[in-house]
This record gives structure tokens, C-alpha cells and sequence, in this order.
């Protein structure tokens, strides 16, 4: 169903058609070859020895590391990590303690930090010294989560595992040493899957989201796996719901082909057994409820008692993560991928300037027009817009209005001919030029044709593209690249073969223009043996990338923020031993405690200098 194009081009052929095109652009072959590797400089044009200079500056100080399978963090030497926030550590000092042995009630699994940690944000309170920190639970490891893991599935157990999802909001702060702990803390609360939400924006009410609990169809209880994130302008957080289809069961009959559910990822199972012990998770029972996930929602950290808020106008999706800037006119602009293979890259653009909507008690992300992006062949592409009524968006072509093609977003894409991708991951925008960068993890089930965006048959290790607006985020065009095909040189990887990496996944450009790339999945292998996730830096500038960390076996590596002085950086260690092998997921890690009746737990670390200086400089 995602063909791209009939007879779309071999790899080689397209290497020669972007090159043509950037060679007649530039005018000679050393510079299109530049250019269809990737960046403004071409990774790997300089060596790990050297040191790179940003206008003068340094930008990456630290040698980088070798690739590593050992059951723990290793960092480069003078850096230093310490486990802030793992599974089970109370919200407050003040709370329930962590049981080693998973004994720890739903009540207790309520106030204390939920499991898979993802995206993350530090809002600050004292400088760089205190803040809050917003941290999301992706997932969790049921195994793990109870003492008895799936045995005897009881509603307690889906108590637990619902309040294991969501978000932490935590209060940190460094003592005289410079250690890192958590406050006790009037802003500190868990946000679950029993959380009362708000629907807002043109889908709030829709017939399609009202269920019999919620017959207005505005309020849920709950946000369901919250991915990657990011902050507003305004110090709100927006956590993005992911793959929410793996919760909600349909039937011993999967959904018929071509269906909407069949297009949102709805099989015939559900691998968490919720819906056995609570009927809105029973497509059979509560259909829509389903059509009440798959949102970016908006948290106020700095509100405890606030409600948080499902921005429909953002479009309902398998949201990855979501970056808010300014455009021109001082609207909301904010860039989101949908990860699923051939799924694709979005925007949204704010119908009015951020401070005019908010004066008026207006949210900046209830009013605007989202697109979904078309990479064409030479470099250029085009935002095209979601608006009901449009050519392929009428009623005729099953939309009634425009809260369909919100709700069924993906359909809207489809119809209007955006490029499918593999797998959009996180987004980020360089701080200085505004170029958008995302990461595309990975696609295996590519097997039929690429297209100049995805150049790449059974695309194991993944690439970044990069999106140049010409400072305009709310431009309809856009020149594009492919700034890194990832991997090893066996598989055509633009990545120095020291620094070769798989699956990019989390990226995030600091304050200084650093790009941190973090990994989840398929990584190149040394000496036959694959080696554990990890995290990369890059110059772009330079084309310089460096290995900063590689985490214990069989995690990701995800959620990455700072204190506004650079010297603090927080990063997620997800799922160490990995979430995917039933059995025993201690086998291959016991990584933070290495007690031995002890369990792997995903955990938020802080990295800092030894020397105090910024980390990565
Ligand atoms: Fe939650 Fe696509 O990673
Ligand atoms: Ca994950
Ligand atoms: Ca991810
Ligand atoms: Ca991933």
C-alpha cells in the first residue's frame, strides 16, 4: 500500500540524478559529492584527533570513545554520571521506597517514577543550580514491573502498569557538592493513564471521540505512550503519545485491510493486557476510546493542579517527538514525525503570534493549519497543507470535516500524496540557522523502491535529513538533504567507520549548536558482536562526529536536556536488558544496581564534567 512511486529509481541511479542536479547547481563534482553525503560539511571531514573549531570556538573537546557491550555507562574520560531518577524512586524524598523485588502497590507505583523513560525536559527555577524536570514513560516492562511479572493478570496489575505510564514532574536540585537530588516538592506530581485530560482545539467533541464514559467527548482519563517531548516557548511541556495501537485489543480478527485501524497500527492483539480487566481498552466494547490517544499534550509544570491539555490541531498520529519555534510573525511553529515505517514528517503553523493567543486566554496550538511534507527528487519539497475541502480532503473522499482529517491524519496524508519515510524519529532545529534536522531510524520493510529522501533498500541502520526553510519556519517550501546515512561501510554508511553507529533516534541540537545523536536499535557490529546503543556528537558545521556515550546492553539511549549553563546534562537510559524478551530481561543487564535479586531499571542519569565545564565542549 506505500509504493512510493511505480517504478521509482535503483540506489545508483539516484546518486547520479542528485548528483547532476547539485553539480549543475555548484558547478563541480567535489561539491555535489559533498552535498549528497549530507551536509553543509560532509560527516567525517574531520578526524577524531583534531579538534573542531566553530568560528573560532570549540565546539566538541572530548576524544571520543570506543563502542562498548559491557553492562554499563562509559563516558569519556573527565566526565562522570550519577543515577538520578531510576523505575520506582519516589517523586519526593518523602515517598514510598523502591522494593527491590517489584513489591511496591499501584498506589505506590502512583507517586513514584514510572518506567521506560524518554523524552525530558529541565525548566529552570534558581539559574542552573535547581528546576523542574518533566520526564515521560514510554512503556513498561510487565515482567519486571511485578513480582511476579504477567502471571495471574489482575485489575491491581493494570493499575500498576497505568501508573507506570505518563509523565514525572520532579523537582532537582544540586547540593553544596554539586550532586544532583530531588526536592521535596509543592510542583512534584505523576501525571498516568487515570490523569483526567482536556480535549481541545477542532477535534474536541467529535462524535468519533465521545465514548460512553465521556459522552461530550472532551475529557479522557489518561496519556498513553508518551514518547519524546518537548518545551514551548511559553514553559509548557508537550509530551507526544507513540504507539498506542499495542494497547487496545480488536477482536480475534484483525481489522480488515485498508481500514482506518488497519492504517493506525490496530493487529488482533494487544500485547498489554489492560482490556481484560478495563472495557475501554475492548475496541468491541468502547471503539472510540482509542481515537482519544495518539495526541500531543500540553502539561503546565508549573501548575500541579492544571489539567493537562490534548492539542488536536496537531494531528493524531504515532507522535515521536514535537519542536515549538517562533515564525515570523511570532506564531507557533512546531515540527513532529510519525514513527511507523513509510510514515511521514509534519508541521504545524499557529494562525496567530504566541503572545496575542495567550493574552486572550487562547492556546497558541488550538488554531493553525497542519502539513505533512513531500520530499521531491531535486532537493526541493513542499509543506502541504491539511485543510478539509482541499483536493482529496472534501466529503466526497470520506472526510466530513475538519476534525477528520485531524483524527485520521494519516488517511489526509495519504490522500495528498506526502513522501513516505523510514520511520521518522525525533526533530530538532539548529539554534543559529533554523534548519530542521530528523532522524529516520530505520526500515527494513523497503524492499521494493527508494526514493532520493530514502535512498536506501532494506534500510537496516537508518539516516538523518535535514530541512532548510531559508529562516521562514512557516514557509510551504523547503530545499532538503540527506545530512547522514548511518551505519557501517558495508551498508554505504556516510559515517567515519570508527564513529559507526545504527538507528538513529533522539537528536537535539544545545544551546551552542552541538548535535547529540542517541541510538535505539540495530547498531554495526565489531569483531561479529553487536554493540550496545549509544550516544554521538556532531559538529555539523565541521562534518566532525565523536562518540560520547555507549549505555549497557540492550537499552536505548533517549531524552537528552541540560541546564541552561551546558555543565549539567540529564539523559534516559531506557529499558537496560530490553523490554522485548519475555523471559528474562536481567539476563543480559543488572544495570544501575547489579544487586542480585535486583532488576535492570530504566533510569534518568545526570553527566557532568569533572573540571565543571560544559559537557561535550
Ligand atoms: Fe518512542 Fe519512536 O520511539
Ligand atoms: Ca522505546
Ligand atoms: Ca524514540
Ligand atoms: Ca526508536
Amino acid at each position: 500500500m506505500h509504493a512510493d512511486t511505480p517504478d521509482s529509481p535503483s540506489i545508483s541511479e539516484l546518486a547520479e540524478r542528485r548528483l547532476s542536479r547539485r553539480t549543475a547547481l555548484a558547478g563541480g563534482l567535489a561539491t555535489a559529492t559533498v552535498a549528497f553525503f549530507g551536509a553543509s560539511a560532509p560527516v567525517g571531514a574531520s578526524t577524531t584527533k583534531d579538534v573542531s573549531r566553530n568560528g573560532g570556538r570549540r565546539l566538541l573537546g572530548f576524544p571520543a570513545i570506543t563502542p562498548s557491550v559491557a553492562d554499563e555507562v562509559v563516558l569519556p574520560p573527565g566526565y562522570r554520571y550519577h543515577v538520578l531518577f531510576p523505575w520506582g524512586h519516589p517523586t519526593v524524598p518523602s515517598g514510598p521506597k523502591f522494593a527491590e523485588n517489584a513489591s511496591n502497590s499501584a498506589a505506590e507505583q502512583a507517586v513514584q517514577a514510572g518506567d521506560h523513560h524518554d523524552g525530558m525536559w529541565f525548566f529552570p527555577l534558581k539559574g542552573s543550580r535547581s528546576g523542574l524536570l518533566c520526564v515521560n514513560h514510554e512503556a513498561t516492562t510487565e515482567q519486571l514491573l511485578h513480582t511476579d511479572g504477567r502471571a495471574g493478570w489482575s485489575p491491581e496489575k493494570t493499575a500498576k502498569s497505568m501508573a507506570a505510564h505518563g509523565v514525572s514532574v520532579i523537582e532537582v536540585e544540586q547540593d553544596r557538592k554539586g550532586r544532583w537530588q530531588l526536592a521535596e516538592s509543592r510542583f512534584a506530581r505523576r501525571i498516568t493513564m487515570t490523569t483526567p485530560a482536556e480535549i481541545t482545539g477542532p477535534a474536541a467533541g467529535h462524535p468519533l471521540l465521545r465514548t460512553g464514559a465521556d459522552p461530550e467527548g472532551v475529557r479522557v482519563l489518561g496519556t498513553l505512550n508518551n514518547c519524546a517531548s518537548g518545551p514551548t516557548p511559553w514553559d509548557t511541556y508537550l509530551t507526544c503519545e507513540e504507539t498506542i495501537n499495542k494497547y487496545f485489543y480488536f477482536g480475534e480478527q484483525p481489522p480488515e485491510a485498508g481500514s482506518v485501524e488497519e492504517r493506525y497500527g490496530i493487529g488482533s492483539e494487544s500485547p498489554y493486557p489492560w482490556y481484560t480487566t478495563e472495557d475501554r481498552f475492548d475496541m468491541r466494547v468502547e471503539p472510540n476510546e482509542y481515537n482519544r490517544f495518539g495526541w500531543v499534550v500540553e502539561v503546565d509544570p508549573f501548575d500541579p493542579a492544571s489539567t493537562p491539555k490534548k492539542r488536536t490541531a496537531l494531528g493524531r498520529m504515532e507522535h515521536e517527538n514535537a519542536v515549538v519555534v517562533r515564525g515570523r510573525r511570532g506564531e507557533a511553529v512546531v515540527y513532529m514525525g510519525d514513527d511507523t515505517q513509510f510514515d511521514y514528517f509534519y508541521k504545524f503553523v499557529g494562525a496567530e503570534p504566541i503572545n496575542k493567543a495567550l493574552r486572550r486566554g487562547r492556546s497558541p496550538l488550538d488554531t493553525g493549519t497542519l502539513y505533512v511534507a513531500r520530499f521531491e527528487e531535486d532537493g526541493s519539497g513542499r509543506w502541504l497543507p491539511l485543510v478539509h475541502g482541499g483536493p482529496g480532503l472534501t466529503e466526497a473522499d470520506g472526510f466530513a470535516d475538519q476534525a477528520e482529517v485531524l483524527i485520521h491524519t494519516r488517511l489526509a496524508a495519504d490522500a495528498l500524496g506526502a513522501t513516505p519515510m523510514d520511520r521518522p524519529e525525533w526533530c530538532t532545529v539548529q539554534p543559529r540557522t533554523g534548519a530542521v534536522f530528523f532522524t529516520c531510524t530505520n526500515n527494513t520493510a523497503r524492499t521494493e523502491s527508494v526514493n532520493a529522501a530514502n535512498p536506501r533498500l532494506e534500510n537496516r541502520f537508518g539516516h538523518i535529513m535535514k530541512i532548510d526553510e531559508c529562516g521562514n519556519p512557516s514557509a510551504e517550501t523547503f530545499d532538503w538533504d540527506v545530512f547522514l546515512l548511518a551505519g557501517d561501510e558495508a551498508s554505504g554508511a556516510t559515517v567515519p567507520p570508527d564513529q559507526a553507529f545504527g538507528s538513529p533516534d533522539g537528536l537535539w541540537f544545545d544551546k551552542d549548536g552541538r548535535l547529540w545523536i542517541q541510538t535505539d536499535g540495530a547498531q554495526p557490529k565489531v569483531d561479529g558482536a553487536e554493540q550496545n546503543n549509544q550516544m554521538l556528537v556532531s559538529d555539523t558545521r565541521r562534518g566532525d562526529i565523536r562518540r560520547f556515550l555507549v549505555g549497557p546492553p540492550r537499552c536505548e539511549i533517549t531524552g537528552i536536556t541540560a541546564t541552561p549553563d551546558g555543565r549539567s546534562l540529564f539523559v534516559n537510559i531506557q529499558h537496560p536488558g530490553d523490554s522485548g524478551t519475555p523471559d528474562n530481561p536481567r539476563a543480559s543487564s543488572n544495570w544501575p544496581d547489579y544487586s542480585a535479586t535486583g532488576r535492570p531499571r530504566s533510569a534518568t542519569i545526570v553527566i557532568t564534567r569533572e573540571d565543571g565545564g560544559v559537557v561535550g565542549g
